[in-house]
């Protein structure tokens, strides 16, 4: 990085304002003009450009055209994969899995990278506790820790080092800041939270990431407490700068500088351009007001210039280290031995299988037991859907390239069972005749295994729902087979938000929640359904009764009356299905919970450790996890925090200790000034196996 640095620095004493604002401006449209924008030096950085050959003509503009040579970095959102696609992000998590989480982006860098992508705008690393909020697909999920490991781990896999030794694909962190936080679930809404908030809950997974070397950060649409991200000096240059020393780009989101104007926070697009740069966003997402109004700004301001050249220093700074000057082009050849490779494929599988979290299992259900389910019914509408099963942000993944649950079942039961297949509904709405044929479709077999959730557009960026249940047409399908047959009914979700099943918590016999689990998600659900994976996934969000009980999460922080029950009159008050819980085909018993002290200084350090063994009849893996509560502190502080997890995969009957250390990382807190401290005072811990279970003892930090 240093050595690309300098070799920014001396780049940039040899530019003009106009070669400098160039570097800046960044467009997501790609037509005539900018095509000559490019070939004149004024353009930095493309997104949505798709195809060796396509981005290896534009950088030839760049490099051969324009007086400096200084090659685009081209962009994109490759977010769960690029063609062969992965489980959205919040199954990912869902897996606890981070050697997967890396591994899969690391593959999705090296297809995206194979056609001349060399960024993406990913990880989303938005804590949330929104479930109506149709992004939460694309995050870790609801709490700070697993989700700062989550950010360190597909930042690492985007940037591993390629051939040459340069980041496959740079990672962008994003949106900073507080996107997660949007009221009532409207996606670019409001967010207004304390910075007590903003520092525990938000920004961790961002300096996490860029602790990993996330060589971007993306700028959030919404405002924060009364000022807009993208134009938010607090944020960008107090926090981002300052005190991280953070010195890779930042690029705003779509527009979202000339958006400020709409927030009422900028007067027009001059105005709006003055006071992104002002705060720091290096690169203008397609709006143009940098291209537009820099150069008149400078002349105005010339105090400013410094301002631009921090910015165009980084930029260039970002494609000398990505070797971008010393290799602008892709081999054109390159994507056909990568792209969809069979080692990729294996992997999509594999991760799909491990994102899936067992929600429920009457005995003797699952897995599958081909001697009992010799003819088996897949019904439901994503049973068999190509394109829904890729989830959100999969737009280069191809539906030809789906294996679906119906694929799967076809191609691989054959010799085990008969297969037989009826949508029985639409996601939204009814098919005709869909519900009957279904029904004595159901009644003929020997188990039903009915794939509902959300399509696609039900999830993702401007995808909120006012109500998380399971569309009616669908649950309708699943209440008529259960009234009306004694077929035994394996619930299989695909969705990209939690849902609220408390009906069919209730009634089904099983229910696997398998998210929106990518181009091997036909497989990878068959391998959890016969056996041949014993489920491991945990949730990695809270699931609700009810929307009305949103937000809800696990770390909340005791009122006054912690045993007034009743919080609501027209449903219970707990969740429907805790954070971290997830069964699996064998059991886990927990014991021997003992700490190495009973007192702590407040530097010092206190080993945890628990016995778990499996007492059921099948190997399987275990996610033990560690919750700390400080008991009472100078500000409140949350009923339960997750601080530390293990997995373990235990053989029946076999037995593992698990060790934890807390220090004062995971004991401290902030302070009334924020400032971070261990305090005084009794602490409890719990080793469990989700959040609201688990082995219990306490200490003193004295
Ligand atoms: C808007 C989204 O908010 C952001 O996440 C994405 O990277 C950009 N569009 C570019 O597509």
């Amino acid at each position: 990085m240093e050595q690309a640095r300098k070799r920014a620095e001396e780049l940039l004493k040899i530019m003009t304002l106009e070669e400098k604002i160039g570097q800046t401006v960044q467009y997501g449209r790609y037509d005539d003009r900018r095509v000559e924008l490019i070939a004149a030096g004024r353009v930095g950085s493309m997104l949505n450009v798709y195809g060796a050959e396509r981005i290896n003509e534009l950088q030839k503009l760049a490099v051969e055209k324009t007086r400096l040579g200084i090659p685009l970095l081209i962009g994109d959102d490759v977010i769960h994969g690029y063609r062969t696609i992965f489980p959205i992000p919040l199954a990912e998590a869902a897996s606890w899995n981070l050697e997967a989480m890396e591994n899969n982006a690391r593959i999705a860098a090296v297809e995206a990278a194979s056609e001349g992508i060399r960024w993406t705008f990913a990880p989303m690393v938005d804590v949330t506790r929104e479930a109506r909020w149709g992004r939460i697909a694309e995050g870790a999920g609801e709490d700070v820790y697993l989700g700062s490991l989550a950010a360190v781990a597909r930042v690492k896999g985007f940037q591993q080092a390629n051939a040459e030794g340069y980041p496959t694909v740079a990672a962008c962190v994003k949106h900073f800041a507080g996107y997660g936080w949007v009221e009532g679930g409207r996606d670019y809404d409001t967010t207004d939270m304390s910075e007590r908030t903003l520092r525990e809950h938000i920004l961790p997974p961002f300096l996490a990431g860029i602790q990993a070397g996330a060589m971007s950060v993306m700028t959030a649409f919404n405002e924060v407490s009364g000022v807009p991200a993208s134009s938010n000096v607090f944020l960008l240059r107090d926090i981002l700068r300052n005190e991280w020393g953070f010195e890779g780009i930042t690029v705003s989101d779509w527009e979202s500088i000339e958006e400020v104007i709409y927030h009422g926070y900028a007067e027009d697009r001059r105005d709006a351009a003055m006071k992104g740069m002002r705060a720091g966003v290096d690169m203008d997402m397609h709006s143009g007001v940098y291209q537009e109004h820099l150069a008149s700004i400078i002349e105005e301001r010339p105090d400013m210039l410094k301002l631009l050249d921090e910015a165009v220093l980084r930029v260039l700074t970002i494609k000398y280290a990505l070797g971008l000057f010393e290799n602008p082009y892709t081999d054109v050849h390159q994507h056909e031995k990568l792209i969809l490779a069979p080692e990729h494929l294996q992997q999509a599988r594999l991760s799909a299988s491990q994102s899936v979290v067992l929600l429920k299992n009457n005995p003797g259900i699952l897995p599958l037991d081909f001697t009992k389910h010799r003819k088996i019914a897949l019904i439901g509408p994503l049973a068999d859907d190509h394109h829904h099963t890729m989830g959100c942000w999969s737009h280069k993944g191809r539906e030809e390239d789906v294996q679906t649950v119906r694929d799967a079942f076809t191609a691989e039961l054959a010799p085990h069972a008969e297969i037989f297949y009826e949508k029985g509904s639409e996601v939204k709405e009814e098919l005709e005749g869909g519900l009957e044929r279904a029904v004595a479709l159901a009644e003929q077999c020997d188990i039903a295994i009915v794939a509902v959730g959300e399509s696609e557009d039900m999830t993702g960026e401007h995808y909120n729902r006012t109500v998380i249940n399971l569309p009616e047409c669908q649950e309708r399908v699943i209440r008529e087979i259960k009234s009306r047959t004694n077929t035994p009914v394996v619930v299989v979700l695909m969705n990209g938000r939690p849902l609220a099943i408390e009906w069919v918590q209730e009634n089904a016999d099983a229910i696997v929640e398998a998210w929106h689990p990518g181009t091997m998600g036909g497989g990878g659900i068959l391998d959890v359904l016969t056996g041949a994976y014993n489920p491991s996934g945990r949730l990695p969000v809270t699931f609700p009764r009810a929307t009305g009980q949103v937000p809800i999460y696990y770390n909340r922080k005791s009122t006054g009356r912690p045993n007034l029950y009743e919080d609501y009159l027209d449903c219970d008050d707990n969740e429907l299905y805790p954070f971290g819980f997830g069964l699996s085909y064998t059991t886990f018993a927990y014991s021997d919970l003992s700490l190495d002290r009973t007192s702590i200084q407040a530097d010092g350090e206190i080993k945890v450790s628990a016995r778990i063994t499996n007492t059921g009849t099948r190997a399987g893996e275990e996610t033990a996890q560690l919750y700390i509560r400080d008991m009472v502190g100078s500000t409140t502080r949350p009923v339960k925090e997750l601080k530390g997890y293990r997995k373990l995969f235990l053989q029946p009957g076999e037995s593992a200790e698990v060790d934890f250390t807390l220090t004062a990382t995971e004991l401290g807190m902030l302070d009334e000034k924020l400032e971070f401290t261990v305090e005084p005072g009794k602490f409890t811990v719990w080793v469990g196996p989700h959040s609201a279970e688990g082995l219990q003892a306490d200490f003193l930090v004295v």
